[in-house]
């Protein structure tokens, strides 16, 4: 029997709850979300979290049950908004409520269980001033792979998979309305995802701009 497999941490051991907002902000931010407005709530969840590190080596969620396997509890290390992008949008905030979406003023109401509405839920995806015109974007969001294109002010979303080989279209270029498949060079329509193959359209999802902010709608 050897020794013991010392633990292996994420952070040093001194980490402190400013540490990790440092860590944690701009992640969040590009996903919508920013800390809780409630800051004595933030400040004893991020203590947990630090407790959780000094326990396991890493920052897991601390409202959540570890299965002891680092890959299958890589879903709940904190921030772990990108996992569970849908319904958390649809809460307004993660599980416990450390993270609010932007567009929320005032989280100190989002702590524990919250019922998720049923029905489409809008994701914050960008700041309309991120892209510029003729710019398309990848998002990951969920399990659903998105290409974001603006064009002449407005923006669209389509499936970033093209239906003849698979490509990334965020790769290709706009041509006006039309997204070039970086491969092969099949052109989709950014409005509606047609194309001119027979039945080899592509799925387009519903955008809003809101206060500056670009929504993309799911479900
Ligand atoms: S639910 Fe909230 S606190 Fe828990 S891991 Fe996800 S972001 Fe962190
Ligand atoms: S993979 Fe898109 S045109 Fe071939």
């Amino acid at each position: 029997m050897g020794e013991p497999e010392p633990v292996r941490r994420r952070f040093g051991p001194d980490v402190t709850i400013g540490d990790l907002k440092t860590f944690m902000t701009p992640y969040v931010e590009r996903l919508g979300y920013k800390f809780n407005t409630d800051e004595a709530f933030v400040t004893e969840t991020l203590e947990a979290e630090i407790g959780i590190l000094d326990e396991t080596g890493d920052i897991y969620c601390p409202c959540r049950l570890r299965t002891g396997d680092p890959k299958q509890d890589a879903a709940i290390v904190c921030p772990c908004i990108a996992v569970n992008v849908e319904q958390f949008a649809a809460m307004r905030k993660c599980w416990c409520g450390l993270f609010i979406r932007t567009d929320i003023e005032d989280g100190s109401s989002l702590h524990g269980v919250v019922e998720a509405p049923e029905g489409p839920v809008d994701v914050r995806v960008a700041a309309e001033s991120d892209m510029r015109d003729g710019e398309v974007r990848h998002l990951k969001l969920g399990k659903r792979d998105i290409a974001l294109a603006r064009v002449g002010g407005r923006f669209f979303a389509l499936s970033n998979v093209c239906r003849h080989a698979f490509a990334p279209l965020a790769d290709g270029y706009l041509d006006g309305y039309a997204l070039m498949c970086p491969w092969h060079g099949w052109r989709y329509d950014v409005r509606d995802g047609t194309t001119d193959h027979p039945n080899a359209d592509v799925k387009t999802y519903a955008v809003a701009v809101r206060g500056g902010e670009v929504f993309v709608t799911l479900g």
